[in-house]
């Protein structure tokens, strides 16, 4: 599996040029691509990086790559980032790791996003894998009672989980924000789920990335496969 996630990074570092502004993604597979990054800027490539997590961060910085933020520079040219569900119209999963809200900005300021995976995370529909809904933690309870309001209207429910780290306390995110993970099962209208979530108050971002990723590197045992939004 880590041989797939490596393969995929490999192919969408392909896309690099000299002289690019890029999106660091987080995760396992997001890592594979900053090692690899890495490997050609000590062999001379100038491209610049802003990371999507305080971890990427860290690997991006022991890897050699100069970093900036969203601050210093006017767009990104390109995010590769990985993925917990990828659908054919790529709309994507994610923040399986936490890192969905600095994902989805980073994502969001970039010409064009490239999404990397192993093709066990292609599903003909999102929601197999628990839905990451990123809030403040203040009024809780209210909020989820406001997103299972979301789900029902969007003909979906499920269990809601506040995601634990592995200490046992409550996983907290870079941004300081509490993690719901919702279990749904098959999300029927994940563009009209997503605009429902992000005009509820308590919740800061959610893990739907609707129309942001415009192709997607999944590396099988059979080979590598692109799809091209
Ligand atoms: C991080 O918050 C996530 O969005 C990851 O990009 C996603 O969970 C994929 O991670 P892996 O590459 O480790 O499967």
């Amino acid at each position: 599996m880590d041989e797939l996630k490596r393969q995929a990074a490999a192919r969408a570092l392909e896309h690099v040029r000299d002289g690019m502004k890029l999106g660091l993604g987080t995760g396992s597979t997001a890592k594979h691509f900053v090692e690899l990054l890495g490997e050609r800027v000590r062999a001379g490539l100038d491209v610049i990086g802003v990371p999507t997590s305080e971890a990427t961060r860290d690997d991006a910085l022991r890897c050699g790559i100069r970093l900036t933020t969203l601050d210093d520079i006017d767009r990104l040219d390109l995010t590769v980032d990985g993925a917990d569900e990828i659908d054919p119209a790529l709309n994507l999963i994610k923040g399986g790791g936490g890192a969905l809200l600095r994902e989805k900005i980073v994502a969001t300021a970039s010409d064009r996003m490239i999404v990397i995976a192993d093709d066990s995370k292609w599903v003909e529909a999102l929601g197999r894998f628990p839905l990451p809904v990123e809030v403040v933690p203040f009024g809780l309870k209210a909020t989820q009672r406001a997103i299972a309001r979301a789900f029902a209207e969007s003909g979906v429910s499920g269990q809601m989980v506040l995601r634990k780290g592995k200490d046992g306390h409550v996983f907290v995110t870079d941004g300081g924000h509490w993690i719901v993970d919702a279990h749904l099962g098959r999300i029927i209208d994940a563009p009209r789920l997503a605009g429902l979530l992000a005009a509820i108050p308590g919740v800061v971002e959610h893990g739907l990335f609707i129309g942001l990723a415009g192709m997607a590197v999944l590396a099988g045992a059979d080979g590598i496969r692109v799809v091209e939004r």
